[in-house]
């Protein structure tokens, strides 16, 4: 009886230590520190995987949205964030609620995880809510009321400018080194915007410990590559996909996007380091070590969307530690982690020149010789659609007066520009995954096209309600308010349904992709309200001081436009997203698929065209990619890491527009994707419900 007993509980014991181990657990966003989506658990594997079953299902039931959520799962708890910023802890093994924790601030949007530190019994969880970190103890989801101010902190505040003026919405998690917290986060695309310096905070206080200027001050390394005063009025060059920490070497790999304002940089000519740069920096200090600018002086919005993966590879016979960046534009880098001595040389391509006036590009890029890129590069007569003879003839006609040169050529004005793959990539938030054992590296890419041109902008002292909506709000709803969804929303549907407090309230917050806008008064947001609810032009008496004069805006982006034929589908031949296996000690491709479809084009016949795909894979020692992330088919899939071939699929609720994760609790192994719709649009519903898989249990 007793030797029962002892063994009963040894076992239980067993089980939730095994749980907590790294391997079984799901411990930071991207699996771990590295980042590299990969996990060790093989219980379910290639001869079982299609017997998943789903285990369990959490619905939050708290609004819809594009939350891109990937959980952490640790000591049994799975914590996840809902819709509105609600954080919450939930049994892993079950899907029963521990605690929720609301911050009181309205938030939605890109939340797409926490971040947890541990040490002498003591466990938190960073928590983020628009511009704050908040630091909550783990068992409990309360506030660590000694953490920062009364338990967070802001990250507006230490920026050398006025905080309250500053848009900052941390839309990735920070990263856990020894008991620093390091962050980035999300910057507006158009001047004003704060600069995306790199912070690191006391786990314990929330002090600030270290700071990375993304845009060099006076002395620093790269000051040169910026007008003499760009430091104190120019912005962005900030990190919102995450970084990944080499916890050994104690180095933090920080990608960068773009400097703002995103598509006209007169007023920031030079090469703008470090804006789309991969930085590497000591871990303990924020000193620079290395970094590679893929983008110099960047007028196409090419922020490096994902975060870095650590990779091991082998060349020359030799074991190389090396970190491997996506990129929007499709290409892949690959550095050796210690140095950044590149593992495939980059060669430098001479690009055209910009027409604009005020604008001067980089005269050279840099592209890796390999791999080959995962995306199409540059759009051709020949790769028109042919869905239907209708479609085809109307993207012939209109490719016709399209300026479309491949990568780097600079937007004009008056024409629209072909950029392809288009603003969204390429590679996106979700991230790749790195398998260890077979050396492949698995990334999901869009490829449709998008076009856009640039605007004399009028003048900026005269200040009218519609004047401020072309300057703020044109370039992502259009000036016709039409939007561009399901990107941008259409503001023409609000008219009756919101209320101005509503719409100011959204000025003030942003939420999804759009940014707060902090710099126009409370008459100005309450003049663009009435105009987006009423068309009521409203003229403002004094323009007040303008934005500091040094900012040139004098030509403006026309707008995101996915290019997309008269039935709304993609202008380019198929395919339209793509799964990739990439082997990194070749630079060779182990296979490539297309990844999603649009259900009505394949009940009539026409499959495998591939779709949009927002959401990353991981990839399992038991032989398994797993990936959702497709915006219209909804559909979870496991694929055969080796061969690409499909192995299972199942359809979610809503698309699964985000990166699952897999744990073991209990011995039992579970696979999760948060399916939330976030980018289905076309009438897709929306919404935050966690899906857990795990093969049936054993009776
Ligand atoms: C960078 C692109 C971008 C810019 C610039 C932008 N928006 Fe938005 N806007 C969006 C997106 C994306 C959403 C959907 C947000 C979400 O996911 O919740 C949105 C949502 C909104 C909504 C809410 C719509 C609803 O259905 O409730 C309003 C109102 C709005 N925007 C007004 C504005 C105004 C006014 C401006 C200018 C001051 C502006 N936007 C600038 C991208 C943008």
């Amino acid at each position: 009886m007793k030797v029962w007993f002892v063994v009963l509980i040894a076992a239980l014991s067993l089980a939730y230590a095994a749980s907590t181990r790294p391997e079984r657990a799901w411990p930071a966003y991207g699996g771990g520190a590295a980042d590299n989506r990969y996990s060790a658990l093989k219980q379910i594997n290639t001869r079982n995987v299609g017997k998943l079953q789903v285990a369990w299902t959490y619905d939050t039931q708290d609004g819809s949205g594009d939350t891109q959520n990937q959980p952490i799962m640790i000591g049994g708890a799975l914590f996840g964030v809902t819709p509105a910023h609600r954080i919450v802890a939930i049994d892993a093994a079950t899907g029963k609620r521990k605690w929720q924790f609301d911050s009181g601030v309205k938030s939605s949007g890109p939340n797409r995880s926490v971040a947890y530190w541990a040490e002498d019994g003591e466990a938190r969880i960073f928590a983020d809510v628009q511009s704050f970190v908040y630091a909550l103890n783990a068992k409990t989801g309360e506030v660590v009321k000694s953490f920062g101010h009364a338990g967070r902190i802001d990250l507006r505040d230490d920026l050398g400018r006025e905080a309250a003026k500053q848009s900052w919405v941390i839309t990735s998690p920070g990263i856990v080194y020894k008991d620093l917290l390091i962050v980035g986060g999300r910057n507006p695309e158009a001047l004003p915007a704060p600069p995306g310096d790199i912070r690191a905070y006391d786990v314990r206080t929330g002090k600030l410990r270290w700071q990375f200027h993304t845009i060099p001050h006076p002395g620093e390394f790269g000051y040169e590559t910026w007008p003499k005063d760009a430091w104190e009025y120019s912005g962005a060059a900030n990190n919102w996909p995450g970084m990944a920490v080499d916890a050994q070497r104690g180095i933090v790999y920080v990608p960068t996007g773009s400097a703002a304002t995103d598509f006209y940089g007169a007023d920031r000519i030079g090469d703008d380091l470090f804006a789309n740069t991969l930085l590497a920096l000591k871990a303990d200090t924020g000193e620079r070590i290395w970094h590679f600018q893929a983008v110099k002086h960047d007028l196409w919005d090419r922020d490096f969307p994902s975060p870095p993966t650590l990779v091991t590879v082998k060349r020359n016979g030799k074991t190389v530690d090396a970190v491997a960046q996506a990129s929007k534009q499709g290409w892949l880098y690959l550095f050796d982690r210690a140095n950044g001595a590149p593992l495939f040389p980059i060669e430098y391509r001479k690009y055209p020149a910009s027409t604009v006036p005020g604008e001067v590009t980089a005269e050279t890029q840099g592209l890796p010789t390999k791999p080959a890129p995962y995306a199409r590069q540059m759009l051709t007569a020949e790769m028109l659609t042919n869905r239907t003879p209708e479609a085809h003839h109307w993207a012939v006609e209109q490719f016709a007066k399209l300026q479309s040169g491949g990568q780097f050529v600079p937007l004009t004005v008056g024409q629209e520009t072909v950029v392809f793959p288009g603003f969204d990539g390429g590679a996106e938030w979700g991230g790749s995954a790195f398998d260890p054992e077979t050396g492949l590296y698995y990334v999901n890419a869009n490829d449709v096209a998008w076009t856009s041109s640039l605007n004399p902008a009028p003048p900026a002292r005269s200040r009218s309600a519609e004047q401020l909506y072309s300057a703020n709000c044109a370039s992502c709803h259009r000036a016709d308010f039409a939007g561009q969804p399901p990107q941008f929303p259409s503001l023409l549907e609000l008219r009756g349904k919101r209320t101005e407090q509503q719409v100011v309230t959204m000025i003030r917050q942003g939420g999804g992709r759009m940014a707060s806008f902090p710099g126009l008064s409370a008459a100005e947001a309450s003049a663009l309200a009435q105009y987006v609810l009423t068309g009521d032009n409203k003229e403002l008496a004094s323009a007040g001081p303008a934005t500091d004069a040094r900012i040139n805006q004098a030509y403006r982006f026309s707008g995101y436009h996915k290019w997309l034929d008269p039935d709304g589908y993609p202008a380019v031949a198929t395919p339209w997203g793509t799964l990739n296996a990439i082997n990194l000690n070749t630079g060779e491709y182990a296979w490539k698929i297309p990844l999603g479809e649009y259900p009505e084009l394949a009940a009539k016949g026409l499959k495998d065209t591939g779709s949009e795909n927002y959401g990353g894979p991981i990839v399992t020692a038991g032989g398994l990619v797993f990936i959702a992330a497709t915006n219209f088919d909804k559909m979870f899939r496991a694929f055969d890491k080796r061969t690409g071939k499909l192995l299972w699929e199942t359809t979610l609720p809503m698309a699964g527009n985000a990166t699952p994760i897999t744990y073991e609790v209990g011995g039992r192994q579970f696979v999760v994707i948060y399916a939330t719709g976030g980018k289905s649009g076309r009438g897709g519903t929306s919404g935050g419900v966690y899906v857990a898989f795990a093969l049936p249990a054993v009776k």
